[in-house]
């Protein structure tokens, strides 16, 4: 099993429960090391993980995947990333690389930069309706949020049908 497991933001202590739960009994663990930094280094991240942590540079992870990916068919290993694994970041390559050779992931997600920003008054969701159609929204790589009340499934994700009917409305500029 390939383990994404996202870090937080802060120190050593922002992993979750269940994210040192599984670094802790992990055979390797990568520690992503160019998309963020954490405020501590490696040393401090390994002596409260009580594991030694091999650095994955860029060159590491998107031309040397196979080394982060050997034995993971028969055994775990664990790709820390600073802040969520997905918080602008590239991972969803790693995890393709991962599905194509028949390995199984898991996702351990944690806080990102991506909410924390709201802390600064900075808000990412605040658009909807007719003003994502009037604006220059659709011209942008951006993401919007739903209402969870009335356009979604019980589930909580949107339903293709969903997306479809927004396609329609939003003409060819919008895509998912
Ligand atoms: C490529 S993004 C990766 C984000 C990360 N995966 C996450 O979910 O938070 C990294 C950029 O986010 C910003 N960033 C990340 N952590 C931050 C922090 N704790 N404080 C301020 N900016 C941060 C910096 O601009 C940094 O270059």
């Amino acid at each position: 099993m390939l383990y994404l497991i996202g870090l937080g933001l802060g120190d050593a202590k922002d992993i979750t429960v269940k994210g040192l739960e599984v670094v802790r009994r992990c055979s390797r663990v990568y520690l992503e090391a160019y998309t963020s930094i954490l405020t501590v280094g490696k040393e401090v991240l390994e002596e409260f993980y009580g594991r030694k942590l091999i650095l994955a540079d860029r060159e590491e992870v998107e031309q040397e995947a196979d080394n982060i990916l050997k034995d993971a068919d028969t055994s775990d290993v664990a790709f820390l990333v600073v802040g969520d694994p997905f918080g602008a970041t590239t991972h969803s390559d790693l995890i393709l690389r991962a599905t194509k050779r028949g390995i199984s992931y898991q996702v351990i997600h944690n806080a990102s930069i991506m909410s924390a920003v709201g802390c600064c008054g900075l808000q990412r969701n605040i658009i909807c309706g007719k003003k994502i159609q009037d604006s220059e929204f659709l011209n942008l790589h951006g993401s919007f949020y739903t209402d969870l009340r009335i356009q979604l499934p019980l589930d909580g994700v949107a339903s293709i049908d969903f997306l479809d009917s927004f396609q329609m409305d939003f003409g060819n500029k919008a895509h998912w």
